[in-house]
């Protein structure tokens, strides 16, 4: 008889992965700290339309030296560097024309970052090479394609003793900061339930793209192709890998309707067997007893949306379409003059809501979020993202994210799309830190 009770974990239905045996002598990398470095040297790769944006935020961070920039295409490194000229910045050297050219520049002996805005294909290769070259590295999202790129980098970064984080942006925008410092100091009790989303209709960039290579992709594979924008705050608010770990996936996705009519009416293609799917959900469950749900879609004719959910033992976050809280009013008896009325059933009001967001500011934003609002990307963000990468490293302090971060907010590209093709069956989601998931007490960004 079924026991519909039964919370005793039966695994024999979960598709299982494999976690490579550490390599002997190796030790992880958590809260990993290196020798500070005053003057960070970097190096970028990739400046299509995601990279010179990068270049130039960096050049309103002091303690910056632009050393190198590379890409496929002249042109574009060109550019660039015409872009640090007008900033009042020395020009950098320039790499360019052809795929490989990149190794050049993870061998040059005056960088110590590697800043990569590649295609997803390169960005793991670029990043392997530049670790063993003696770099840190800093890689966009999705930072790996596969498993097998996951755990190279995993074991690159464990022997080379090397930061290697992923660019999740969207760590940093204000609501999600605050939330988290909310979370932390338990405003929302046990958060139980995450949910975030990429859901961005991508038809204006479609033709945009070196070598097509986004719309090749969505083309060859079903799955989430861009989880780590969604999962990424989250993952933060739920301390994966800090006390929880993730444990398991289940993806379902529509049938794929969107790109395909794209296809056929901007390029005249007939593509029968487009593997993406329209929408696709993914929902994951956590050793902790905890729930995820992740959403992607870039083709519907549907509003900006990254979702950003928060269900807590005492309270409730919601950032799109409109930011919110529902609090228990004991949360804030405290400051209970402040803030009228609190029950959780509805959303407390515009008023009490910015006079939460200001209270509970998270502190590494406090110093700089003005200047992040007026250099901007993606309103800010984004300058908060390259700020924090280069205090750590000028600090020598461990970074905000790590490479388990960076492989387990990859890894739904290759787990869901397994899960899909076996009829929606759950998948395994490794330990990435092989054993190390509960050593720390929460997430805790270095000050
Ligand atoms: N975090 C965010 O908000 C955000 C936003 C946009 C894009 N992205 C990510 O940024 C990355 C780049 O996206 P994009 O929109 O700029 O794409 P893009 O096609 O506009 O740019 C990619 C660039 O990389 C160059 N390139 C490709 N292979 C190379 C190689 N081997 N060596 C040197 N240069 C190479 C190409 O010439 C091109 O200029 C992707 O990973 C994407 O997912 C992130």
């Amino acid at each position: 008889m079924l026991n519909i009770n039964a919370k005793e974990k039966d695994e024999s239905h979960v598709i299982p992965t494999v976690t490579p045996k550490r390599p002997a002598g190796q030790t992880d990398v958590l809260q990993l700290t290196c020798p500070p470095i005053p003057t960070v040297r970097v190096a970028f790769i990739g400046l299509g339309m995601r990279g010179p944006g990068a270049v130039e935020r960096m050049t309103y961070i002091d303690g910056v030296k632009i050393v190198a920039l590379c890409d496929v295409e002249q042109k574009n490194t060109e550019k660039v560097n015409a872009m640090l000229e007008k900033r009042g910045v020395s020009k950098a050297q320039e790499f360019y024309g052809d795929t490989s050219v990149w190794r050049k520049v993870t061998a040059l002996p005056d960088v110590d970052l590697i800043y990569i805005a590649t295609d997803w294909k390169h960005h793991a290769k670029i990043a392997l090479q530049a670790m063993r070259d003696g770099k840190h590295v800093a890689i966009e999202v999705p930072s790996a394609m596969n498993m097998d790129e996951i755990w190279n980098l995993i074991n690159t970064a464990e022997k080379t003793r090397k930061h290697c984080i992923p660019l999740e942006n969207c760590c940093y925008d204000f609501f999600e900061l605050t939330t988290l410092n909310m979370v932390q100091q338990g405003v929302l009790g046990e958060v139980i339930h995450g949910e975030g989303a990429y859901i961005h209709g991508l038809q204006p960039y479609w033709n945009q793209y070196w070598d097509d290579w986004r719309m090749k992709y969505n083309e060859e594979h079903r799955g989430d192709l861009y989880p780590t924008h969604g999962l990424g705050p989250v993952c933060q608010a739920m301390n994966i890998h800090r006390g929880d770990k993730m444990n398991y996936l289940v993806s379902v996705d529509t049938k794929a309707v969107g790109n395909p009519a794209f296809l056929k009416e901007n390029r005249g293609k007939e593509v029968k067997n487009f593997r993406n799917g329209d929408h696709t959900c993914t929902l994951i469950g956590t050793e902790k007893g905890n729930s995820i749900l992740i959403e992607h879609n870039v083709t519907s004719p549907r509003p900006y949306d990254r979702m950003y959910q928060l269900t807590g033992t005492k309270g409730f976050a919601n950032k799109y379409p409109t930011p919110g809280y529902a609090l228990e009013s004991s949360m804030l008896q405290s400051d209970s003059k402040d803030f009228e009325n609190l029950n959780a059933h509805s959303f407390v009001t515009d008023e009490v809501r910015k006079a939460l967001m200001e209270k509970y500011k998270h502190p590494i934003v406090k110093d700089i979020e003005e200047k992040a609002k007026q250099v901007g990307g993606h309103g800010g963000m984004d300058f908060v993202m390259d700020y924090r990468l280069i205090y750590c490293l000028q600090k020598g302090l461990p970074m905000d994210m790590d490479v388990y971060d960076l492989a387990e907010w990859s890894c739904l590209v290759p787990l869901s799309e397994i899960s899909l093709n076996n009829n929606s069956a759950p998948v395994e989601i490794p330990d990435f830190t092989r054993g190390a998931w509960n050593k720390l007490n929460g997430l805790k960004l270095a000050e």
